[in-house]
């Protein structure tokens, strides 16, 4: 087998449309030859359809990540396709509406707990839960929105990445003495579903196309599925609390 990614068996979380950035992972991961375990939130079956649509089929377990006992049965649940784990992707987020689109001074804690719960604290709840199936050389890799600065509408899920941020630095001080890597990559915006449910979320679109240097393509999830590929690989063994960012070069650049 070749390829980049070649005998490497990973778990790839948030694939619910094939515009998701965790279908693009899946797809060029198998293109460079890693077998893919996908895991599926809510609407299991339309997952299990979009699972058919990449180069090989992918069995699909049940995973909501806030769930304790899907976490605790997550081992036994991949070992009845794959023997262990090279990588895992975490790519996902999510936020109630009162947590975006402006209305940050009058978010309700309830609400913001659950933003920080699905999208901030599952990254370490994912990893422990995989740990048992990982060895070192292992990588876990999860996608942010670069939560250096405050942003218009994203509000709490801001909030919220930017505890991604720090929490994948902790694991990285907490799994490197078994070997295991956590890094993030920083994406530029991408029309999936979940930046649909953002409101105002055009904003980061035109703000993006005017500044980065390389462009942007606000369609082509491939870059930031690149990046993900490349640190799932051997090719960073010695990067660990990383943010890699694929944003065609915006944040590197002043108004
Ligand atoms: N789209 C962007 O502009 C952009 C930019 C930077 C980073 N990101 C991040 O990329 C990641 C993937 O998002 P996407 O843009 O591909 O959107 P998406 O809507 O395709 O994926 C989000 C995923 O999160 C999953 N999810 C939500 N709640 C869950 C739960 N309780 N348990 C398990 N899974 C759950 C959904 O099922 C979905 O598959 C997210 O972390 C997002 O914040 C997105």
């Amino acid at each position: 087998m070749s390829g980049l990614l070649a005998g490497k068996r990973l778990l790839v979380t948030g694939v619910i449309t094939d515009a998701s950035i965790a279908f693009s992972v899946a797809k060029l991961a198998q293109e460079n030859g890693a077998q893919v375990v996908l895991t599926g939130y809510g609407r299991l079956s339309l997952v299990e359809r979009i699972a058919k649509r990449l180069p090989e089929a992918a069995p699909v377990i049940e995973l909501d990540v806030t769930n304790p006992e899907h976490l605790a049965g997550l081992p036994d649940k991949v070992r009845e396709h794959v023997d262990g784990l090279d990588g895992v992707v975490h790519s996902i987020g999510f936020a109630p509406q009162s947590c975006l689109g402006g209305g940050f001074l009058d978010a309700p804690w309830e609400d913001v707990a659950t933003a920080l719960h699905v999208s901030t604290y599952s990254y370490k709840s994912l990893a422990v839960a995989a740990l048992p199936l990982m060895s070192p050389g292992g990588a876990v890799v999860g996608l942010t929105f670069d939560a250096t600065q405050a942003w218009p509408v994203y509000d709490w899920m801001g909030v919220a990445k930017a505890g991604l941020e720090s929490t994948s630095r902790y694991l990285a001080l907490h799994l490197g003495k078994q070997g295991i890597r956590s890094n993030l990559v920083a994406a530029g915006p991408l029309r999936t579903m979940a930046a649909r449910s953002i409101p105002g979320f055009e904003q980061f679109e035109n703000a993006w196309s005017g500044r980065a240097p390389l462009g942007w393509d606000l369609a082509d999830q491939e870059p930031a599925a690149r990046a993900c590929l490349a640190l799932l690989s051997d090719w960073f063994p010695a990067t660990t609390g990383e943010i890699v960012h694929v944003d065609g070069g915006y944040h590197a650049i002043g108004a």
